[in-house]
């Protein structure tokens, strides 16, 4: 293998996504401690976005400060590079954690024991299945009374609409939890319940063993023998490539809180869990192991400081190696780049550095070079797919409240639309601008960075849709026909695609009943 191969084959980057609550922080610090990237506990939890759902500017600018430093979170482990993508908490910026979602080679779900799959959780799964992401779960919250594990397997696969394998299995909830029966390792690993210990494991390959009782008790020694053979009856074993094809999700139960169940989790993680992997351009399939650099931007963070409009451009490296003050192709802007201080995350830090590798983020300084989706390669001509915008959830129309300054209010909006803040409609008959987003805070982000970055003002009109769906028919003449019947409620995307603004369920399904030869998508990318 060569050098660049064994580089690429120790990264495992990933993303932990929950819904609020569940324990994504708690559990990010928990892996952070374990590759000795942090050496205390709470320091993640301290940078934590507020899940307030009042806005408080202060915060906001200060998470974006934050979070430019906990984007990504590298640290080794074991003989692995680990990349841990960071998720915005507030589901208001939800938008944003569906892009990172392209930028990982898989995913860990935290779902909360008493909770099971919530809203936000469903929803990032979607995504997930949309790119056959390899997903693995982690059920949190052991140490309180939680719901049945079996009912807890049977909602996972309803849910979240894929199977299900446990590889731990726990000895009681709540105030009775006793750990769990690692399958996967074949040990038994006991709970104590306190933040920093070190878990008490003991190799337990069979357990019919009547050990069992010394540890767990009869009682419970008996249940664990009952669930265990029904796991076996019911779930099939572990068959990596089906996880690895996103089909079969391994489930761990455990508390990050108390630092149960990580370890195994991590251990498990960095065997079976993905490197990188190939990726698709329209062009061909851009294979990790090649040796010319490819990339992409999957985000595009903008500096605090209004005096100087720089920005952070996130790029994943999708093959070969990247190297610092080496000029790299530009495809969309067909110009030769090379930047001079490349960034890279360990830990909480970020450094300039030299080269990184295929899995790795790297965070280029930019002035306006970039937006979301651009490829840049070694040379060659090749447009990575483009990253998916779903339809937004509110809407409403945006105005200039200060005509002397429409120039930088244009300016303004359609570098936050690259940015990736929120989508941009225009409307086909009158041509008025429509701001779509999936949470109420982005209208006020927007109109606060309008105002602070741009020194633009502009004011929000309602108006009143259901969804935006991308349209497109092989028969012509049926898609001239519906977009001259709808006229009022055709508008353009940023890219010119037409899109239908339905303004309710029943003239959506009215629609689709009408028009069967039209599709109407929910997302960009068909
Ligand atoms: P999030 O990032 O997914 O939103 O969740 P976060 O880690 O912040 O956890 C949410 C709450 O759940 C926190 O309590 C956290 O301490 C708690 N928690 C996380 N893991 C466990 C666990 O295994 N067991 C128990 N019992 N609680 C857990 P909080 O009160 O909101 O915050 P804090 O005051 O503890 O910081």
């Amino acid at each position: 293998m060569s050098e660049l191969e064994k580089e690429i084959h120790k990264r495992r980057t990933f993303a932990i996504i929950s819904h609020p609550d569940a324990g994504k922080t708690t559990l990010t610090e928990k892996l952070l401690l374990f590759g000795g990237a942090i050496h205390v506990a709470g320091a993640v939890k301290s940078n934590k976005i507020k899940k307030t759902a009042t806005s408080d500017w202060m915060e906001i600018e200060k998470q974006r400060g934050i979070s430019v430093a906990t984007s990504v979170m590298g640290f080794d482990y074991d003989g692995y590079k680990i990349n841990i993508l960071d998720t915005p908490g507030h589901q208001d910026f939800a938008e944003d954690t569906y892009r990172t979602l392209t930028a990982v080679d898989s995913v860990i779900i935290v779902v909360d024991s008493a909770k099971g799959v919530e809203t936000q959780t469903r929803k990032l799964m979607e995504v997930c299945r949309m790119r056959r992401t390899p997903v693995m779960i982690f059920v949190n919250k052991m140490d309180r009374d939680g719901r049945d594990p079996f009912e807890l397997l049977d909602e996972l696969e309803e849910e979240l609409k894929i199977g299900v394998c446990p590889l731990s299995w726990p000895i009681d909830s709540g105030q009775r939890f006793k750990g769990v029966y690692n399958i996967f390792h074949e040990k038994l690993d006991l709970y104590t319940p306190s933040k920093q210990t070190v878990t008490e494991s003991v190799e337990f390959k069979d357990i019919s063993s009547p050990e069992l009782e010394s540890h767990i008790g009869d009682n419970l020694a008996a249940k664990l023998r009952e669930d265990i053979e029904l796991i076996e009856g019911v779930y099939p074993s572990l068959d990596i490539d089906v996880y690895l094809k996103g089909e079969v999700a391994p489930v761990f139960f455990g508390s990050a809180l108390n630092n149960f169940g990580v370890r195994e989790l991590l251990d498990c993680f960095v065997q079976i869990a993905p490197s990188p992997r190939p990726v698709e351009a329209i062009e061909r399939i851009v294979k990790p192991e090649e040796p010319n650099f490819t990339g992409f931007i999957f985000k595009i963070h903008a500096n605090m400081d209004p005096n100087h409009r720089s920005c952070i451009a996130f790029v994943k490296i999708c093959s070969g190696k990247f190297e610092r003050n080496v000029n790299y192709k530009h495809i969309r802007l067909n110009r030769m780049l090379k930047f001079s201080s490349p960034t890279a995350f360990m830990a909480q830090k970020k450094e300039t550095v030299d080269e990184a590798f295929a899995g790795d983020i790297v965070g280029l300084p930019d002035t306006g070079n970039f937006k979301i989706g651009d490829t840049l390669t070694a040379g060659e001509d090749l447009h990575f797919k483009g990253l998916p915008s779903f339809s937004p959830e509110m809407f409403k129309y945006i105005e200039n409240a200060d005509p002397m300054k429409s120039k930088q209010l244009q300016k303004g909006i359609d570098q936050l639309m690259d940015e990736g803040v929120a989508q941009l409609f225009t409307n086909q008959f009158n041509g008025r601008k429509i701001i779509g987003t999936v949470g109420q805070l982005q209208f006020e982000v927007i109109q606060y960075r309008l105002l602070h970055e741009y020194g633009a003002q502009c004011k929000w009109e309602p108006i009143n849709l259901f969804k935006a769906c991308w349209i497109e028919s092989d028969d012509k003449d049926q898609l001239e026909d519906f977009k001259k019947r709808k006229s009022q409620y055709m508008a353009c995307d940023k890219e010119g695609r037409d899109v239908f603004l339905a303004d309710s369920n029943y003239v959506l399904n009215m629609a689709q009943q009408d028009y069967k030869d039209i599709k109407f998508h929910f997302t960009s990318e068909f």
